[in-house]
């Protein structure tokens, strides 16, 4: 087994070739965007182009999953991989104002290779706010890609949110009002379901798949590097770990996460103060070096920190 909380600066198909089948519980990852940014990355020895600056994005995704295809062997059956993935406005081409589609173009990939795609979360991002564009929205959110290579019996905490006291009010008034229209969804059953809600049998809802995480869940106040612009946000990779490894495994051995590319470590760092093993890889000598750093000055700082995520209150319906 290839040595466990190392960062390696390598590329991370070579990485992924030495790490033995279905030992990995838990996959985090951001790869590059394509055609956002030029990474401090050398060429590799082929001279091959960088991924994400490939000319069109149909080659762009196919060289995504190649990688993540091949993760699926390392990945436990019981395993769950979460994938951030940006969008881009074609720029070099005639279509030059339209968006290229590639989250969509990704999760299409994704099912046509056989993984199991459970959600897109939206990451609700409020770090766009100066974007200058004038002749359409802002974006404010990115998608993150729930996946799995079984269809169930993956590992999955499922974060049960109490309902918020409007929330009640409102279905204490809809369970007492026959008439009230459920949205078509059976109108029996669904009043059945208010009914147990508002005589409190039921306390507890799911959580949803849009993520504000300074509205969701309780923020940490993690350090925060200015390296990398296309960093996570820690809180997200909290609520990530949390929902889909147990800390320890029944033999005693910890949960391991993996990233493929590990930017200046944010996965790496969340997951040792979470009190899991990584592994990753990141090609740039100049991320990785901060990565090293990072490690190090967040070194025992979390230490009265060792908490789970608490999720707040939301409001619902
Ligand atoms: C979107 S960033 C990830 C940022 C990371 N999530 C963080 O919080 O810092 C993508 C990273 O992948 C790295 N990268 C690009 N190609 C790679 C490869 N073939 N193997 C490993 N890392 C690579 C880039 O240098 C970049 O740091």
């Amino acid at each position: 087994m290839i040595e466990r909380n190392i960062i390696y600066n390598e590329d991370c198909q070579s990485l992924i070739s030495k790490i033995p089948d279905n030992s990995i519980d838990c996959v985090v990852t951001s790869p590059p965007y394509w055609r956002l940014r030029q990474y401090d990355i050398e060429k590799d020895q082929n001279n091959k182009v960088q991924l994400g600056q490939e000319s069109m994005p149909e080659e762009y995704i196919n060289n995504l999953m190649y990688i993540f295809n091949s993760i699926r062997r390392i990945l436990k059956p019981e395993g769950s991989m979460f994938v951030n993935i940006g969008e881009t406005y074609y720029r070099m081409t005639t279509r030059k104002r339209s968006m290229a589609g590639i989250p969509d173009r990704l999760k299409i990939a994704f099912i046509e290779s056989g993984w199991y795609v459970h959600n897109d979360i939206i990451w609700v991002k409020d770090t766009y706010t100066l974007d200058p564009v004038k002749d359409r929205f802002t974006n404010n959110y990115e998608r993150i890609f729930f996946i799995t290579k079984t269809p169930k019996g993956y590992y999955f905490k499922q974060p049960r949110i109490p309902f918020a006291e409007s929330t009640l009010k409102r279905v204490q008034y809809a369970a007492s009002n026959k008439k009230t229209d459920h949205r078509g969804m059976g109108n029996d059953n669904y009043q059945k379901m208010l009914s147990r809600i508002a005589n409190k049998e039921i306390t507890h809802r799911a959580m949803r798949s849009v993520w504000d995480p300074k509205r969701d869940a309780t923020t940490l106040k993690f350090p925060y590097l200015t390296e990398h612009s296309a960093k996570f946000d820690m809180n997200v990779v909290r609520l990530l770990i949390d929902i889909s490894t147990p800390e320890q495994l029944s033999d005693g051995t910890k949960t391991l996460v993996f990233d493929p590319f590990m930017g200046v470590g944010s996965v790496a760092v969340v997951a040792r103060y979470m009190g899991r093993d990584f592994i990753g890889s990141e090609l740039s000598q100049a991320y990785w070096k901060t990565s090293q750093r990072f490690l190090d000055d967040t070194a025992g700082l979390f230490d009265n920190l060792f908490d789970i995520v608490e999720y707040k209150d939301m409001e619902i319906i």
